[in-house]
């Protein structure tokens, strides 16, 4: 988490008697990670948030996930999809292992239910559209180029103000901010290529009193049940500490860039158990006079890496556009397709926007990629009489 955080009213003491106006007690609610010792915040609600009318099955489909076979390097391409409406019942697993599930998904019309994601951390990255994300802790908007964090056990309902496309990442751990980035009392160092201003915290709203039935439909590692709850999430009063949703723009990314190429670990984001994260901004190119722009050629033996391309001219690789995601498998050598090397020479920036996700467990493929794969993407690299454009 970035740092400590308080919004609205709260008690002198933590686990203090603290009276509502009408002289009832607000219900102090430990919003923890790791059982009591790790971060966590204290949130005050009108009412207890354990109130619960009935419990009932979701029946949400399970993802069916297959093995990358034969191991090779792959290209989706998910711009065209139809996803569906709702950020949550639209999400389409595309890659997954048993540290992380990354999905896509539209929302469209606003949820008329809250979700809580309790099996683990969620990142979201908003390609497109803006709009609001509701949870106790206030409202957080968003909006393109938006990661967007969120703990273990928020509660939240994506309101949009235009269609959004989202990369879903479902963690089974928690997505933090590299320790690397970190100074000897947790806060972003100078180095580090962003700061704690860059993080968006939500916007903590008059409290939402209404009592009635409200839906959550609440998923845990494979298991699910909606709760019919009494009094509206969002009936907080006033939080602090060190757990909360938040939100960080790519454009806030100060990128490290050098005389030599640097390696994608300097353009890293976030990790959680078993994956790194990692967002390339446009930047200036490396300034030795006889510098190779676009990356060496490689084989990642211990991961997989994922890249989904967002916007601009994606100069190292040919048959990508926006909305591509290539899937580099460990052990798969590839880099830049043949002429991009010289066609990069000279150039002094780019303009590309991307994301990356490493995996360090082999990713699986979900039963919707073959029909968005371009199949002789593992072929791309075959010398050709075509030049690359430049
Ligand atoms: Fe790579």
């Amino acid at each position: 988490m970035p740092s400590y955080v308080r919004a609205g009213e709260l008690p002198p003491k933590r686990h203090i008697q603290f009276r509502r106006p009408d002289g009832g007690l607000y219900a102090e609610e430990l919003f923890s990670t790791k059982g009591f010792e790790s971060v966590y915040s204290l949130l005050y609600h009108v009412r207890p948030p354990t109130a619960t009318l009935e419990v009932r099955p979701w029946k949400r489909p399970v993802p069916a996930l297959h093995a990358n076979e034969p191991l090779r390097n792959r290209h989706f391409k998910t711009a065209a999809m139809s996803l569906g409406e709702d950020a949550i019942e639209s999400r389409t697993p595309l890659l997954g292992n048993s540290d992380l599930l990354v999905s896509i998904a539209d929302a469209k019309r606003p949820m008329d239910y809250f979700y809580r994601n309790v099996g683990g951390d969620e990142l979201l990255f908003i390609h497109y559209g803006e709009g609001t994300l509701q949870t106790p802790f206030g409202d957080l908007a968003y909006r393109a180029h938006d990661y967007v964090v969120l703990p273990t056990g928020t509660t939240y309902r994506v309101l949009p103000a235009s269609p959004t496309r989202m990369l879903v990442h479902e963690s089974t751990g928690m997505i933090k901010i590299p320790r690397k980035y970190r100074n000897e009392f947790g806060q972003l160092d100078e180095s580090a290529p962003y700061y704690e201003r860059d993080f968006r915290v939500p916007l903590l709203r008059e409290p939402n009193e209404e009592r009635g039935e409200y839906e959550v439909r609440v998923t845990n590692g494979g298991r699910n049940a909606i709760y019919i709850v009494q009094n509206h999430p969002c009936d907080v009063v006033g939080w602090d500490g060190y757990c909360y949703p938040y939100a960080f723009n790519i454009a806030e990314f100060a990128p490290i860039t050098g005389k030599l190429h640097q390696p994608p670990p300097a353009h890293a984001t976030f990790e959680s158990p078993g994956a790194a994260f990692c967002a390339f901004v446009p930047r200036l190119f490396d300034y030795h006079p006889l510098a190779i722009p676009v990356p060496y050629n490689h084989s990642s033996v211990d991961c997989d890496e994922v890249l989904y391309y967002v916007s601009g001219n994606f100069m190292s690789r040919r048959g990508v556009e926006e909305g591509s995601i290539t899937l580099h498998a460990a052990g798969a050598p590839h880099g830049p397709q043949p002429g991009a090397v010289e066609a990069s020479l000279g150039k002094t920036s780019t303009d590309e926007i991307a994301v990356m996700v490493d995996t360090f467990k082999p990713l699986l493929l979900s039963e919707q990629t073959p029909a968005i794969e371009d199949e002789n993407y593992y072929r791309s690299w075959i010398e050709t009489a075509e030049p690359l454009p430049r």
